[in-house]
């Protein structure tokens, strides 16, 4: 289990336990945050899976691929630390990941 800080978009503060080797959007979802639309299903076609990774974060994650660089751009409330969190896999490398869930696209 991994811990993720996810912060709401009305600014409340929820610490989830996550199991290891599923992506950050299952496990957002799976502790019942479901401003979190991820409508797709984790497809990268939808971008309501949107977060914004603390800054002081953003270095732990692999880079994005171009796809997700564009459907990111496509949203236009992209951010230097934007993240589709269906592409992110919880481990224990991201324990204590600090995520705010951005607004809707
Ligand atoms: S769930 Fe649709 S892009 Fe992530």
């Amino acid at each position: 289990m991994s811990k993720v800080n996810v912060t709401t978009r009305e600014g409340q503060r929820i610490v989830i336990d996550s199991q290891n080797g599923v992506s950050l959007m299952e496990a957002i979802r799976a502790a019942g945050i479901e401003e979190l639309l991820a409508i797709c299903g984790g497809n990268m076609s939808c971008a309501t899976c949107h977060v914004y990774v603390d800054a002081a974060d953003i270095g732990r994650l692999d880079p994005m691929s171009a796809d997700e660089a564009d459907l990111l751009e496509s949203t236009g409330v992209r951010k230097e630390t934007s993240r589709l969190s269906c592409q992110i896999v919880v481990g224990p490398r991201l324990n204590g990941l600090r995520v705010r869930i951005a607004p809707e696209p």
